[in-house]
């Protein structure tokens, strides 16, 4: 539906020097899906964006939306924003504060070239607000809104004029973070409700996660892996994403063999060598990276049975009770690590601990990206 293609964005830095916000951007979205672009403050998200929705003109490359180019550099066309009929939300949901809820929608409407009938635009309007569940407040002053019904007469805004394409920046950033999460299962519902191709900019990764269809992660311009939720969390191509992504235990190793047929990697590392699964291709003697969640790490108050792969004996530095889970430090000599367990694990900060590693849940990174 929507196709980036080789999109560079650059900027004119007051001192003259050139600001390179979007780097060889390519990705493409079908139809009805959600798709996220997530990274660090200043990666280059919001200029993507931006040049998607015409705010920008980008330096080279090609946009197209269900066939249409909208921009081309080497075609030379570049559509005008209000002529690509697609919605915005931004961060600042800049409502009308003059206006009542209403004529905050049906303004958009009344200034179109072709205007529709006062009847049609009452039952749009009204449509709209009843999705975003603001129907009752329609006759109330803007400004009388709490900050979330704010952010959906936002949204009411963007929805009325059936755009092709909605785009949203941090939508949710200035919202209390109990109203976030309310908002963000309200935002799937409607998107899935509408089957509106939707591109959604946030700096929040488990907004991400929680929202997507898929993901592409960003930094310094660039996107560096595009996957499913899932595949981005379970299959980190980078440091960078398993890090941005969670929370994550990195371990630093040099390969000492691999297993082709059972894909097995041992990994020299600082806790003893370590049986990694792992289909990728790395030379022997390749230094990497191995990066484990803290929630894959299996721990055991009895000693486990001698012969299980990839066992370790460390000594619980601190334990942190969260009702639902418990936070671990875990020390193995000079080095710790973080794990995640049940509740029910009876241990004391001091205590002797059992780890065992799974071989699939280790993920093999290498240095040199
Ligand atoms: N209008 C502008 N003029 C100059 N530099 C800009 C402008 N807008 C953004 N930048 C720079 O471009 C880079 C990317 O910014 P942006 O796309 O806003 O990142 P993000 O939305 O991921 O935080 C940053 O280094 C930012 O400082
Ligand atoms: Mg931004």
């Amino acid at each position: 539906m929507l196709t980036v293609q080789s999109l560079f964005t650059e900027y004119r830095a007051p001192n003259g020097a050139s600001v390179k916000a979007a780097q060889d951007v390519t990705f493409s979205v079908p139809e009805g899906k959600f798709f996220t672009l997530l990274g660090p403050s200043g990666c280059g998200k919001t200029t993507t964006l931006r040049s998607i929705a015409g705010l920008e003109r980008p330096t080279s490359g090609e946009i197209s939306v269900s066939e249409q180019v909208v921009y081309s550099s080497q075609k030379n066309i570049f559509l005008p924003p209000n002529l690509r009929n697609f919605g915005m939300v931004f961060q600042s949901y800049a409502i009308w504060p003059h206006m009542n809820v209403f004529h905050n929608v049906s303004f958009p409407l009344e200034v179109k070239r072709a205007k529709p009938s006062q009847h049609v635009i009452k039952e749009k309007v009204m449509s709209v607000l009843e999705a975003v569940g603001l129907d009752h407040l329609a006759e109330r002053e803007a400004t009388k809104l709490s900050g979330g019904q704010q952010q959906r007469l936002a949204l009411a805004r963007a929805l009325v004029m059936e755009p092709r394409l909605l785009l949203l920046d941090e939508p949710l950033s200035n919202l209390d973070a109990k109203l976030r999460e309310k908002m963000r299962f309200e935002l799937k519902r409607m998107q899935s409700k509408f089957g509106l191709t939707t591109i959604y900019v946030t700096h929040d990764q488990s907004e991400a996660l929680a929202l997507s269809h898929e993901i592409a992660v960003m930094s310094e311009g660039r996107i560096v892996q595009i996957g499913s939720p899932r595949d981005i969390y379970e299959r980190p191509k980078t440091k960078f994403v398993a890090d941005f992504i969670g929370t994550t235990n990195f371990i630093e190793g040099v390969i000492i063999d691999q297993d082709r047929i059972h894909n097995l990697l041992s990994v020299q590392t600082p806790l003893g060598v370590l049986s990694v699964l792992s289909e990728r291709d790395f030379n022997i003697g390749a230094k990497i990276s191995l990066s484990i969640r803290p929630e894959d790490i299996y721990l055991s108050e009895e000693p486990l049975p001698s012969g299980v792969q990839n066992t370790l004996t460390g000594i619980t530095e601190q334990s942190v009770f969260l009702g639902e889970y418990m936070d671990l430090k875990i020390r193995f000599g000079d080095y710790e690590m973080l794990a995640r367990s049940h509740p029910t694990l009876r241990i004391n900060n001091g205590d002797r601990i059992h780890v065992r590693l799974d071989a699939a849940k280790c993920v093999a990174l290498s240095d040199s990206n």
